[in-house]
């Protein structure tokens, strides 16, 4: 399976038959690997309904199609604008014939551009055989830990920006609580305000934690 790095807090998951997409945020992303005209997607699932992770969701999802996976009130505002949903709840765990995602705490806020409030997520994903977990936008907290214990983590899909995210020193912490084999940095140097050093983060994680770090720019892949 391919993880690749669309920019931002986009990763696209594939095994080249099904994609899952991932925070699909490409219009108006100085980072995006691609244009959403050109997204691919089996599913698309959302951590939150900010407007830098719903992004081209509901463009892409009449397009190609695919169920949007989102918690339940961030779901019910995609089905109004005519989106094939699938509803869940923190804690809620939703199948499909390529594997499951289900919803994890993240501490974070959320209301999406046109006013519906929603709780944040993070997203742990089974594709076949490899496990993915995505943090979403979030602090650091301990309970990150649980996560990896209930699910051994191949990788973690982790911001580490700061300013609307935990930063780079907090996410080490994280890095280690969650114990994932591979940790891929997001959620940087898209904006000023989130401006990081991916290298010196890599450097910290890899001398304090048993984890590889995996510095990816937009349009590189991963293959885990
Ligand atoms: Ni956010
Ligand atoms: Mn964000």
């Amino acid at each position: 399976m391919e993880v690749r790095f669309l920019g931002h807090a986009c990763f696209e998951l594939s095994d080249g038959d099904t994609t899952v997409l991932i925070d699909p945020f490409l219009t108006g992303n100085p980072k995006a690997a691609i244009s959403a005209e050109d997204a691919a997607a089996t599913a698309i699932l959302l951590t939150h309904g900010h407007g830098d992770h719903i992004g081209d969701t509901v463009a892409i999802a009449k397009r190609t199609g695919a169920p949007v996976v989102a918690i339940v009130e961030l779901a019910g505002e995609l089905a109004g604008e005519g989106v094939d949903v699938r509803d869940p709840n923190l804690g809620g765990t939703v199948k499909f014939d390529w594997g499951s995602v289900k919803l994890v705490p993240a501490w974070h806020t959320s209301t999406t551009p046109k006013g519906t409030v929603n709780t944040p997520a993070g997203l742990v994903i089974h594709f076949g055989e490899t496990v993915v977990y995505h943090l979403g936008d979030t602090c650091v907290f301990s309970d990150m830990a649980l996560v990896g214990k209930r699910t051994p983590i191949d990788v973690a899909l982790m911001c580490i920006g700061g300013h609307y995210t935990m930063d780079r020193a907090d996410a080490v912490d994280a890095a280690e609580l969650i114990g994932a084999k591979t940790v891929i940095p997001c959620h940087y140097n898209t904006f000023p305000q989130i401006e990081t050093d991916a290298e010196a983060f890599k450097s910290d994680v890899e001398s304090a934690t048993r984890s590889d770090v995996v510095v990816l720019e937009p349009g590189e892949s991963h293959s885990a």
